[in-house]
């Protein structure tokens, strides 16, 4: 089924279509992997909606990206709670171990990092969510662990399938 397709079957549930976006907006990232211009203003015109009311939604929510993503998207909370135990610690460390900058994405594409608000699992903090999986009460040591065996599923899944490690969010 073609983009355009799924997102004509999930707007056909909705009465208003601007209800649609956001189940557009999941549609259309899941196929291209993040949220380039282009294919906003394809969604809204699918949707027939202002094409505003789709790029307010998408660069609104930290679910949605407008650039490319690595592999893995590394979310680390920096409120309240995180922050209080010592995420930004936990930041420094991981711009350090990348060589990049929060927002960034490793040059071999395999890290992108990012800071979100609360991940709603305080009482683990601090917390990172990597993909749909949530990591908690973070130090130095865990997430090195982390980032290999992250790395380590990389290869496994070059060593399978080289195109998945090639196209995040396919
Ligand atoms: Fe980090 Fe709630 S403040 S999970």
């Amino acid at each position: 089924m073609t983009m355009r397709e799924q997102i004509e079957a999930a707007a056909a549930r909705y009465p208003d279509q601007r209800s649609a976006i956001m189940p557009a907006l999941v549609i259309a990232q899941r196929e291209h992997g993040h949220l380039p211009g282009p294919v906003l203003e394809e969604v809204a015109d699918i949707l027939g909606v202002e094409r505003m009311w789709v790029y307010e939604l998408a660069t609104f929510y930290t679910l949605f990206h407008t650039e490319p993503v690595g592999l893995f998207h590394l979310q680390l909370c920096d409120n309240v709670s995180c922050m209080l135990c010592r995420a930004e610690d936990l930041l420094r460390h991981l711009e350090e171990v990348l060589e990049i900058k929060k927002g960034g994405t490793t040059p071999d594409g395999l890290f992108t990092l990012s800071t979100v608000e609360c991940l709603g699992a305080c009482e683990m903090a601090p917390v990172m969510q990597v993909g749909n999986d949530y990591h908690g009460n973070l130090d130095v040591v865990r997430i090195d662990a982390l980032l290999e065996s992250l790395r380590a599923m990389a290869r496994q899944v070059e060593t399978v399938e080289p195109a998945a490690v090639r196209s995040p969010g396919k």
